[in-house]
């Protein structure tokens, strides 16, 4: 795409077909409740394959069965796969008769433009139609950040070389169906074409609506629109093969603007009763056409503003970078959940990649950016995860284990992953929830989470651990973890894996230390949870002993083995297989599973995560050992291997791998962005600048910073908030200044020297490239 790096602005002035499915993913609007994809709103007339339009509302699935010719006791049974909806944003304009498109008349000049400032999709277009009439064509589209069920579609006509009689063809189509096929297994689902059926439709005089009921998950979808129009028109609506379309009509001097605009709104059988749709959209439209577009665009820019002021990083000396990083944060507030029942999917709220499911991308690599952003978004993810136990509860019992296994991937709460061996296996899932939970508790203080959710999270984790390892004595007597896959997919089933002993070591710890901090400061919140969960002291002395003996594989050389067996492999460099990346589409998993070939960081990962019981030197050690057999196979991987190769003093490195998350959709690295936005790498690329240039942790003793600009930067700039009090880190090459926004004094760690922070005193140290 030819993306100018305007620091605020994704625009595209130039429109090649080839790369349209990718700009529609780039150009996607969401909320974090409803998203559409960025494409046209007068829909695609050009070469076959090359669009796919598709409007998805977070969590609004059908199910369907996984078959297994050879089955398994246990396998996961039912799939699930997040909706592509009606479509409501369609609006045709017809310019004396002739239909606008893209690909007929002519494109005197052209622009796409994604305003992550304002908050809205723009397209200006001037256009000659075959008949020779010359208009501009200005199509603005807005999902609204505060009215979560509100979009707005407004398409002003200017006709310029005559009078015209323009109409605007409205619909909401609800004849979608899910991506057909694919050759990758990371697209589509066990849900093809259509699953929706519609059972209700209205026509109001101004708009109207359709309600459609899915085939198997027993929900219902109520979507409803209403216009404006800037001139009187003639109007007219009718209902015909699942399609609902109003037409508007009316003669347009030369110079005049014809403007229609759409009011759409979605509220489906998880936000209310069924009956309750249709008066809720109604509710909706009535007040979001009272109060216009004007004031809905106003809001939309207020939220926004408080975004960035809490969110916003600044880069001077490099706007590719200063543009990516924009991009990722945008994506990220655009995928959330805001409800704590839904999540953020893999590829947000932009594409079939994945189903729509949701995985441990939102408690490891998404979930630090809203911690130390906007805390109470965090806790939403984690609120998420709460009202899955019952659901891991039930799995840890099919599969004859106690506590709580959380699901590889899902929607609502079932094991949704197919395949075992890189599914359910991957049970490090539950660690990373408590991790997840832990880093909240350290960055906001907020223990009473603890005492609603968190502490019942991390007992039935605990739980789990303790009952599938075991205390073995040909290791020494050691609590072993057998037969796991850890993060690292080309590698499974295996015994010992680093990543899930260390972090499993830190799950019993931390429910060892919420159960000792309950029964001492709230006695009877901890009666409550003992009774409900009926936990006994012994299980806690169980699990104190277990994280004291965990086996923690290492080797003399200071390698951290990444399982048992994984030293006995032969190595094989990623530089000699070049030309079968990405592997998994090329090579059967037992050919990858037999070599020390990685398809993302797993020791690196977890060195990362508990980075302060690693030294400089260990990392580098471990860096070097597992960079040359990493293939990076997985979006997931680069923004780690940046931090880590800034921990080992590889500056360039960490900027090439920072360069490659920050722009990976922008830039269409994987070539796969065409399926969604990779929304763990956008969390992680936030971690590889603030975590990685900026040398950002939260550890027992607060907040520490070890900040280095890359490349040709000349500043870096960023905010982290921290147990109600926001600090700025701005650095340049001369200066690096700490500022308390605002909150109480605060002291905080700059290369290990204590510096306390107080209000309107900001602290200024020295700049130095420290290497290591
Ligand atoms: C990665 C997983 C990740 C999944 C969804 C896979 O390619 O290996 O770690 O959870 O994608 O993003």
């Amino acid at each position: 795409m030819d993306i100018t790096y305007d620091s605020w602005k994704i625009r595209e002035t130039n429109y090649e077909v080839w790369r349209n499915l990718q700009a529609e993913t780039i150009f996607s609007l969401g909320n974090g409740y409803m998203g559409m994809r960025g494409s046209f709103e007068e829909g695609y007339f050009g070469p076959p394959d090359n669009s796919f339009n598709a409007t998805y509302i977070n969590g609004f699935y059908d199910e369907y069965k996984i078959s297994y010719p050879e089955d398994g006791y246990g396998f996961a049974r039912r799939g699930q796969a997040m909706l592509n909806v009606p479509d409501a944003k369609i609006i045709e304009p017809v310019i004396n008769g002739c239909e606008f498109n893209m690909f007929s008349g002519r494109v005197h000049s052209y622009q796409r433009i994604l305003d992550m400032r304002n908050g809205f999709l723009e397209r200006k277009v001037l256009w000659e139609s075959p008949n020779g009439d010359m208009v501009e064509i200005d199509i603005k589209r807005l999902i609204s950040f505060k009215r979560h069920h509100v979009a707005v579609v407004s398409c002003t006509v200017k006709p310029l070389n005559g009078d015209m009689e323009i109409e605007f063809i409205s619909k909401i189509d609800g004849a979608m169906g899910n991506t057909e096929v694919s050759d990758d297994m990371r697209v589509g689902s066990g849900l093809k074409g259509r699953t929706m059926s519609t059972v209700g439709h209205g026509i109001w005089k101004d708009g109207g609506w359709i309600e459609q009921k899915t085939t198997n998950s027993g929900l219902y979808l109520l979507c409803g629109a209403k216009h404006e129009t800037n001139f009187e028109a003639d109007m007219e609506g009718c209902f015909y093969l699942d399609v609902l379309e109003h037409r508007f009509t009316a003669k347009i001097k030369k110079g005049e603007e014809f403007t229609i605009v759409k009011y759409i709104t979605c509220y489906t059988s998880m936000d209310a009763t069924e009956e309750n749709l249709k008066g809720l959209a109604e509710k909706e439209l009535k007040q979001s056409m009272e109060d216009g577009l004007a004031v809905i665009e106003k809001e939309q820019r207020q939220f926004l503003d408080e975004f960035w002021k809490r969110s916003d990083i600044m880069i001077e000396g490099d706007d590719a970078i200063q543009q990516g990083i924009r991009f990722c944060m945008f994506s990220l507030l655009q995928s959330l959940g805001r409800d704590g029942k839904t999540n953020i999917a893999a590829k947000g709220l932009t594409g079939e990649g994945y189903g729509g499911h949701y995985f441990w991308d939102s408690d490891i690599y998404i979930f630090p950016f809203f911690l130390y952003t906007n805390p109470d978004y965090a806790k939403l993810i984690l609120k998420f995860r709460y009202n899955l136990l019952d659901a891991a509860r039930e799995r840890a019992t099919e599969l004859g284990h106690k506590g709580a296994l959380y699901p590889w991937r899902t929607i609502t709460g079932p094991e949704c992953s197919a395949y075992f061996p890189a599914g359910t296996a991957q049970y490090h899932i539950d660690a990373d929830i408590t991790y997840a939970i832990k880093s909240y508790v350290m960055a906001t203080g907020d223990r009473q989470f603890l005492i609603d959710m968190g502490a019942e999270i991390i007992f039935e984790t605990a739980r789990f651990w303790m009952s599938i390892g075991d205390f073995i004595p040909a290791k020494g007597g050691k609590f072993c973890i057998n037969c796991v896959t850890g993060p690292d997919e080309y590698t499974a089933l295996v015994d010992n894996n680093a990543y899930t002993n260390y972090m499993a070591k830190m799950n019993f710890e931390y429910a060892v230390s919420v159960a000792k901090w309950l029964m001492e400061e709230k006695p009877e919140e901890y009666r409550t949870l003992k009774e409900k969960i009926r936990i006994s002291e012994d299980e806690i002395i169980l699990w104190e002993k277990a994280a004291c003996d965990m086996y923690l594989p290492n080797d003399e050389s200071g390698i951290i083995p990444q399982d048992d067996g994984f030293l006995y492999k032969k190595r094989v460099e990623v530089n000699k297989i070049k030309d079968e990346l990405p592997l998994l589409l090329h090579r059967h998993y037992l050919d990858i599973y037999r070599y020390q070939l990685c398809k993302q960081p797993d020791v690196l990962l977890m060195m990362f995560l508990l980075s302060e019981y690693f030294k400089g030197e260990d990392i580098k050690k471990n860096y070097d050992f597992y960079a040359p057999i990493t293939t990076h196979d997985s979006s997931l991987s680069p923004s780690i291997f940046s931090i880590m190769a800034r921990e080992s003093g590889y500056f360039d490195e960490a900027y090439d791998f920072l360069k490659n998350s920050v722009r990976m959709d922008l830039d269409d690295v994987n070539g796969n962005t065409k399926d969604g936005i990779h929304a763990a790498n956008m969390g992680g690329a936030w971690m590889a600048l603030t975590m990685g240039a900026g040398g950002f942790r939260v550890y027992e003793d607060g907040v520490h910073f070890k900040p280095v600009l890359y490349k040709d930067w000349s500043r870096l700039c960023f905010k982290v908030r921290y147990r109600e009090r926001s600090i700025m880190v701005d650095i340049n090459r001369n200066i690096v200044k700490y500022t308390l926004i605002d909150g109480n004094p605060l002291t905080v760690y700059h290369y290990d020297e204590k510096l306390l922070l107080k209000p309107a005193e900001d602290i200024v140290k020295e700049y130095k490239d420290v290497k290591v």
